[in-house]
């Protein structure tokens, strides 16, 4: 009996020692040691901020489009009464809007929205796909965020035009040989996003990786509540932080303008008419170009400033530089709720 106790003590010792050489072995093969994401796409905006390898496939039976309300139709009706013709009319409208239907089904645009750190610009390798230019497939990369047709960052505060912002692809099978070549893009920022419109069958894997930057401009924001270093690092260029929910911001460790207008060691709220300022302010939807300004920034403290809430749908923080000077600011941001009302500067249309 003793025997055995100490037999199987022994095994657990044994087995507790040999644990970690066995980790350790793992560890000399990077590729074993590493933990291999592969997630599903399953919903047609699917949003995310993990690396690893996303997968989409769709078979050929499409589900049949629901059909729509008011516009029901009942097929037994004809075979009771072929004679009516308000039911032969009711029939041929039922028949075309269930087309129309399936056609706006067929050209449901979805996408894989992919968010990092604000220090970090994404990358993407196809590495298959399968989706047909001639049945209406098309896939395409977006150097940022697209939402009913508007875009993060903005078309104008983009270095690159939207043309090349957007790359479109599909698969040519009337091309011989066929080729699927492996495709590889990098966003600009920590935003990117790859559409996908399926009619028909199809599939495709992508990869999603980060990679860091050292000077970060434009950052789409994650987290609901956060600090967030602007700056513009000397250049000519004009930065926008967005957050996709309304939000209270505040500043801290503000240097923005010329020397004089830093002189004071005080931060101005209404700097309007100068051209180097951080401005604040809201949108309803993903283009800052048409945000309602709440405050423009500009002058130097190193102290904490007020909060102020900004209730639109997009809450954005955008540094304008000319590149004369070294511009930064810490941003503040945390989702508002009801109870920053009192401190609200600005409140988008619905
Ligand atoms: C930055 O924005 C301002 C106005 O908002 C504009 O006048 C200026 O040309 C922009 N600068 C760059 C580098 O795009």
């Amino acid at each position: 009996m003793k025997l055995v106790v100490y037999l199987y003590l022994s095994m657990i010792v044994l087995g507790v020692q040999a644990w970690p050489t066995v980790k350790r072995s793992f560890e000399l093969y990077p590729g074993a040691a590493m933990p291999y994401n592969e997630h599903r796409i399953s919903d047609c905006m699917h949003v995310t901020s993990e690396a690893g390898d996303f997968v989409f496939k769709k078979s050929a039976s499409t589900p049949a489009a629901p059909p729509l309300a008011g516009l029901n139709f009942n097929p037994n009706a004809e075979l009771l009464d072929l004679g009516n013709e308000e039911l032969e009319a009711a029939a041929v409208a039922a028949a075309a809007a269930a087309a129309a239907a399936t056609a706006v089904a067929a050209e449901t645009v979805c996408g894989l929205y992919v968010i990092g750190e604000p220090d970090t610009i994404v990358e993407i390798t196809m590495k298959h796909y399968d989706v047909n230019c001639e049945t209406g497939g098309l896939m395409a990369f977006v150097d940022g965020w697209e939402l009913n047709g508007e875009y993060f960052p903005a078309v104008k505060d983009h270095h690159r035009v939207l043309e090349d912002r957007v790359y479109e692809f599909c698969n040519n099978n009337k091309q011989w040989p066929r080729y699927s070549n492996k495709k590889f893009f990098r966003s600009s920022q920590n935003a990117a996003l790859l559409q996908y419109r399926l009619p028909g069958r199809g599939s495709f894997v992508a990869n999603v990786r980060f990679h860091k930057i050292t000077q970060p401009c434009n950052v789409l924001v994650q987290d609901t509540a956060a600090v967030y270093k602007m700056s513009n690092f000397g250049h000519a260029r004009n930065c926008t932080l967005s957050a996709l929910f309304p939000a209270a911001i505040s500043l801290g460790n503000v240097r923005i303008g010329s020397k004089s207008v830093r002189a004071q060691e005080k931060v101005n709220y209404d700097c309007h008419l100068l051209e180097d300022r951080l401005e604040i302010g809201g949108s309803a939807g993903l283009d800052t170009s048409s945000m309602e300004l709440a405050s423009a920034v500009c002058g130097a403290s190193a102290e904490l400033g007020p909060e102020q809430a900004i209730y639109c749908g997009v809450t954005s923080v955008r540094l304008v530089s000319t590149g004369r000077y070294q511009n930064q600011a810490a941003v503040i941001v945390r989702k508002s709720d009801e109870h920053d009302l009192d401190i609200a500067t600005l409140m988008c249309a619905l």
